[in-house]
């Protein structure tokens, strides 16, 4: 019998993993929470539950009695314990439980497991005393990154190109608690250069198994100018990253994180991402998330071979040692339309047209919604227009051939992604 599923989350992200599951032979009905415009085309959309509130889900979850599994895809509900909420009212539940998705809401405990356990990263001190903090930045050498601890919304990392701007810096953090209760404790970090990969692995606990390589641009503005956002394209492959700097990702920081977390009595089931800078054959992880990336989920997925419920159902049984996880051997492109002023303020509402797509070409959701029986922006970044093709720079073609098709006013994206190929 096909089984129903619950997807929390309403963005490009979500829009991709729902899409992916709603091609499984094995899934039945889609519901979504809280969802959007895009995503309602495929699944049972519910606006009226924000993908944070914790009780509201799961009330949903026990009053419908048909869901299956619920799949928890961003950092806010997880790092509240989302799943484990739900596992300990007896739900079956995709992603890491509270203590694991610390990896992410806690930057001083993932340094602190790097340092424990021999994980490459960027030197640092963690402070939760804004005078010692202080102190440190006088003899510290530039450029240097203070990080707020906490979850942030990918905004609370300062990189500082002198001892003034970290003294500003520090106290928006510190003091003025730019970023909320994220800036009780603060990590300073030495500034690293090179080319930012994303390695993004599936895991259940014992096995580890890597998804294929990915890489975004967060910067707004093209030439990589602008403020940072929460990614504005993305492509996989990575056309940097070959099978050796593939197996040395594994070996030397996918692998030895699972393990550390084992050691210290984490069990992780769900998705890992390490955010790394690689410069030459320096490998050093700037970051880690507990879930998919958003938009690298959009050149992923569309990308797996393998059945999305299937690898679910192993990452929480613990069998992905079983699961045989293949990919097209196609290239994948997102280029993403954001509202004019994004990431700063910008307006809503505005009308959105799409035109007549090309082949191999999906437009994936974001901040999207129906007013009035209009598709309307409703988020900065709006949708995503994903390209799949035999070569990255045919996949990249296509995707900026199909955005111009795409209208709504004040629409801003980059024109630059992959532009070197
Ligand atoms: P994070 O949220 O830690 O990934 O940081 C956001 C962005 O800040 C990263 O994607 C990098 O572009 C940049 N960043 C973070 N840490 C460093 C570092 N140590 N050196 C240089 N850039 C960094
Ligand atoms: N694209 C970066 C992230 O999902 O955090």
């Amino acid at each position: 019998m096909k089984k129903n599923v619950l997807v929390i989350g309403g963005g490009g992200r979500e829009h991709a993993i729902v899409y992916s599951l709603s091609r499984s032979p094995e899934v039945g009905k889609i519901y979504c929470a809280p969802g959007n415009a895009g995503i309602a085309q495929l699944a049972e959309c519910h606006p009226e539950i924000k993908a944070t509130d914790l009780d509201g889900v799961v009330a949903f979850v026990r009053s419908h009695g048909d869901i299956y599994l619920t799949v928890v895809a961003p950092d806010d509900p997880l790092a509240a314990g989302m799943v484990d909420r739900l596992e300990a009212e007896g739900f079956r539940a995709f992603g890491p439980r509270a203590n694991a998705a610390r990896l992410e809401a806690s930057k001083s405990f993932a340094k602190d497991l790097m340092k424990k356990y021999g994980i490459p990263t960027a030197a640092y001190e963690v402070f939760t005393d804004y005078d010692a903090a202080a102190a440190y930045l006088e003899t510290c050498s530039y450029p240097t990154v203070l990080k707020a601890d906490g979850l942030a919304l990918g905004k609370g990392v300062l990189i500082c190109a002198d001892r003034a701007e970290a003294m500003a810096g520090l106290k928006e953090i510190m003091l003025d608690k730019a970023f909320g209760s994220a800036g009780n404790t603060l990590v300073v970090e030495d500034f690293l250069t090179g080319f930012e990969c994303s390695a993004l692995a599936f895991c259940d606990g014992k096995t580890i198994v890597p998804m294929t390589t990915s890489q975004d641009h967060k910067r707004a503005l093209d030439g990589d100018r602008g403020l940072n956002t929460g990614g504005m394209g993305t492509f996989s492959p990575s056309y940097k990253v070959g099978p050796a700097m593939e197996k040395r990702i594994y070996d030397e920081v996918l692998r030895p994180t699972l393990d550390g977390l084992n050691a210290e009595g984490i069990e992780f089931k769900g998705v890992l991402y390490a955010g790394l800078m690689i410069n030459g054959d320096d490998i050093k992880v700037l970051e880690y998330n507990a879930r998919f990336g958003d938009p690298e989920t959009q050149v992923i997925l569309p990308r797996l071979k393998t059945d999305l419920f299937d690898i679910f159902e192993a990452c929480i049984d613990g069998t992905l040692d079983k699961v045989d996880i293949e990919w097209t051997g196609s290239c994948a492109v997102c280029v993403i339309a954001a509202s004019g002023g994004y990431p700063e303020a910008y307006e809503k509402g505005k009308e959105i047209e799409i035109g007549q797509l090309d082949d191999n070409v999906v437009v994936f959701h974001a901040g999207t919604a129906m007013k009035d029986g209009k598709l309307v922006t409703s988020g900065g970044r709006v949708l995503g227009v994903t390209a799949l093709a035999p070569t990255l720079a045919a996949a990249r073609d296509l995707a900026y051939a199909n955005i111009k098709k795409v209208r709504f006013d004040k629409m801003h994206y980059r024109t630059d992604i992959l532009k070197e190929l």
